[in-house]
This record gives structure tokens, C-alpha cells and sequence, in this order.
């Protein structure tokens, strides 16, 4: 086949390779739909157990569906003592590695391992998005010669994270916002990792294989590895004055600003706004606002780019958030991880319901009809 009868779509940009009811991204307005709820409304006023449920089950909760759910999210926190011992054996790798090998050996435990019926998926996606937390801070923690902590019932989902961190009670306000990220975090398209999902899905493998492949393909900086690359650019900076030169030499060595820029967004991502003014406040709260004045300088200096449809994502601000909450900076992919199970369970389901294999094609471009010479005959 030549290369002119084949058209490419190098990267899938603006390929459409399905129908989905999860999210609704309208990139050129920088708006986000999670089942036709705006982001704005869901950030401001639920809950990350809402929108878990909201993404698993259509809608959002009543009260009594909301108590029984978060009675079953807290039910499957504990993680069998074969997956601590294995993140005992790996504890020196990256944190995101951790995540991905510990949910992987999961599925040695998950009794509904092999059924792929939306039930079980349902199931399986409630347990892993409640462990997650878990192996991400008892790791935490083990790395650092300190015992896991036990899981708090009377907390949610970022509150008890908090609390498996770093022990005791956590801060309210801290909790509050990090719940608030996870929603932000949820769920948003056929990004590169729920692709990546998808394609496990779609080769009806499980949902322990589809949300691992989902970990190793969110991990990249150009994707959830962003806010980790971000904060290390402010610390890099160190203050403001340094902010404009710094950008400025970047840019003008083909350097990319990291957390600027998206495939969908060409105008600010919805989520980001919601985190400029949280990164804000929580930097007067903290005593710290010098993270947010050299963001925000940064900022200033690509407002250019903006023209070309550059500029600030979720990440830009989110690592500054973790920072501030003192959370160590190889963990904020996995902080990602734990907002996006979620977002991938629903899409695994919706994979499986009306499944095709998602297989491409690559145009081959190498030399045709070689003539083959035996070992000896070669060099
Ligand atoms: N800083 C400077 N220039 C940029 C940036 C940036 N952050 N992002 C894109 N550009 C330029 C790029 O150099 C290219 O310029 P030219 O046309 O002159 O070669 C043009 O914009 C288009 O770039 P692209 O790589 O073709 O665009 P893409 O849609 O493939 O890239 C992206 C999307 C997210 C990979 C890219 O914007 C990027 O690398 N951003 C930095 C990493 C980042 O913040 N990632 C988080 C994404 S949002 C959260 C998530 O999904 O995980």
C-alpha cells in the first residue's frame, strides 16, 4: 500500500472512535459535562463519593443510595496483607509503579476476577477505587520505616487518605479540598490513559487489566505526571523575580511549559480555574503564597500562547495544592490515579456493553521484499 491512498491521523487528534455518556468536553469553551452535570456545579457543591457514584451508576445519589454507597466504599478500604508484603518487597520503586503492581496482584484477591458483566465490573471498580488510597499511603509510609495506618471509617475518601498519610486527623480544610480535586479529577474523555483502558477492555480482558494499563499510560509527564513536573518548575524558580526569565529561557529553547497546553482544551481547562483560586487561598491559609505568585507569573508570561489555544490545564495548579498539603511530590500522580478509577471503571463498562476491538492500523513506510541470506552469508 503507498502512502498517498491512506490518509493518517497521527496521534487520533479529533478521531471519534466511539459514543460515550460519561463526559462531555467542549474544548473550545473550556466546558466538562460528567453525565451531563456541569463540572462547576459538581466541584462546588458534591462530594467525591457523589460523583463516583454519579460516573458508576448514571446519577446522582439520593441520601439513602449516598449512605449505602459510602458504607461499601469504606467496607472495601482494607488491603489483604499479601498486597502490604508486596509493597514491602518494591518499596524503593516509584510510587506510581506501587500503585500499578499492587492493583495488578489485586486482581489474585477480587473474587469477581473473571466476570465481566456490569455487576461485577460495578464490584470491582467500588473496590479498587476504595484501595487505591490505601496502597498509595501505606506505601507512603512503609518507604519511610513507619507502619501503615489502619483506615478511619468515620472519614470519606480524602479525609481517611489524609489520615493514612499521615496519621491522626486530618485537616478539615485540607480534606475539603482534596475531595474537591478528586472530583475535578474524575473523569474526562478518551484522554490517552482511558484509551488505554479501553483497548485492554476491548480485548475482553478485565477491569484489574484495563485500570493497571490505565495507571501505566497516566503516569508520562505529558499526561498525569504534569503537576509533579510543575511544582518542580516552581521550586526550580524559587521566587518571583526569577519567574519571566526562567519561562522566557525555556521557551526559547523549544523548552514546553509544563501544565500549559491540552489536545481538546484550546481555551482554560474548566478545571483549572477551580484550582487557580483553591491554590490561592490555600497558599495565604498555609503562610506559603509564593507558590501561587510565581504560578501566577508564569501564567502571565504564556497569556501570548493563549492565542494558540495554550494554556493552563488541571495540572498547572494541582501540584501546588499537594505541595502545600505536604504530601511528597512523587505521590501527586497517583493523587490523579485515585480521582480517575472512576472515570475509567465507567468507561471500561461502556466498553464492554457495545464492545469492538480497538485496533488500528500503522502504515508501513520500511523496505519491501528484502532478499533473505542465511547467517553466514550476512556482513
Ligand atoms: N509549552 C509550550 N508550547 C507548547 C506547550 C507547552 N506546554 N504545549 C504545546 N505547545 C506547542 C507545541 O510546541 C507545538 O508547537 P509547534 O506547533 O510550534 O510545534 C504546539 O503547541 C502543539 O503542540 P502538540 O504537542 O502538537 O499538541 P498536543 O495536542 O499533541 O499536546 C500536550 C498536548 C498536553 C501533550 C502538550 O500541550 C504538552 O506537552 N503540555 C505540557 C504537559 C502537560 O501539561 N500535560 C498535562 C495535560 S492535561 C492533564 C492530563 O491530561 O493529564
Amino acid at each position: 500500500m503507498t502512502e498517498k491512498k491512506v490518509e493518517l491521523q497521527r496521534g487520533l487528534r479529533d478521531v471519534y472512535i466511539d459514543r460515550t455518556k460519561s463526559s462531555f468536553i467542549d474544548g473550545d469553551i473550556g466546558k466538562l459535562l460528567y453525565r451531563g452535570y456541569n463540572i462547576d456545579d459538581l466541584a462546588e457543591n458534591s462530594s467525591f463519593e457523589e460523583v463516583i457514584y454519579l460516573l458508576l451508576y448514571g446519577d446522582l445519589p439520593t441520601r439513602s443510595q449516598l449512605d449505602a454507597f459510602e458504607a461499601e466504599l469504606k467496607a472495601n478500604r482494607k488491603l489483604p496483607d499479601e498486597i502490604l508484603d508486596i509493597i514491602r518487597l518494591i518499596k524503593g520503586a516509584h510510587p506510581m509503579d506501587v500503585l500499578r503492581t499492587a492493583v495488578s496482584a489485586l486482581a489474585a484477591y477480587d473474587p469477581d476476577v473473571k466476570d465481566n458483566s456490569t455487576e461485577a465490573t460495578l464490584r470491582k471498580g467500588v473496590r479498587l477505587t476504595a484501595q487505591a488510597p490505601t496502597i498509595v499511603a501505606a506505601h507512603a509510609r512503609i518507604r519511610e520505616g513507619k507502619e501503615p495506618v489502619e483506615p478511619d471509617d468515620s472519614l470519606n475518601q480524602a479525609g481517611n487518605f489524609l489520615h493514612m498519610l499521615f496519621g491522626g486527623t486530618p485537616d478539615p480544610e485540607d480534606a475539603r479540598l482534596l475531595d474537591k480535586d478528586f472530583v475535578l479529577h474524575a473523569e474526562h474523555g478518551v484522554n490517552a490513559s482511558s484509551f488505554g483502558a479501553r483497548v485492554a477492555a476491548s480485548t475482553v480482558a478485565d477491569l484489574h487489566c484495563a485500570i493497571t494499563t490505565g495507571i501505566s499510560v497516566l503516569k508520562g509527564p505529558s499526561h498525569g505526571g504534569a503537576a509533579e513536573e510543575v511544582m518542580k518548575m516552581a521550586l526550580e524558580i524559587g521566587n518571583e523575580e526569577n519567574a519571566e526569565p526562567y519561562v522566557r529561557k525555556l521557551l526559547s529553547e523549544g523548552g514546553r511549559v509544563m501544565g500549559f497546553g491540552h489536545r481538546v482544551y484550546k481555551a482554560v481547562d474548566p478545571r483549572a480555574k477551580h484550582l487557580r483560586s483553591d491554590a490561592k487561598a490555600l497558599g495565604e491559609r498555609k503562610g506559603q503564597p509564593k507558590w501561587f505568585s510565581i504560578l501566577q507569573t508564569v501564567s502571565e508570561v504564556m497569556e501570548p500562547y493563549s492565542r494558540r489555544g495554550i494554556c493552563e490545564n488541571v495540572d498547572f495548579w494541582s501540584g501546588s495544592i499537594y505541595y502545600l498539603m505536604e504530601i511528597p511530590d512523587d505521590l501527586f500522580i497517583s493523587i490523579f490515579t485515585m480521582g480517575r478509577i472512576p472515570g475509567w471503571t465507567s468507561q471500561v463498562i461502556e466498553q464492554f456493553e457495545n464492545n469492538i476491538l480497538l485496533r488500528p492500523r500503522l502504515l508501513y513506510v520500511g523496505p519491501m521484499d528484502l532478499e533473505y541470506k542465511s547467517i553466514d552469508q550476512r556482513g
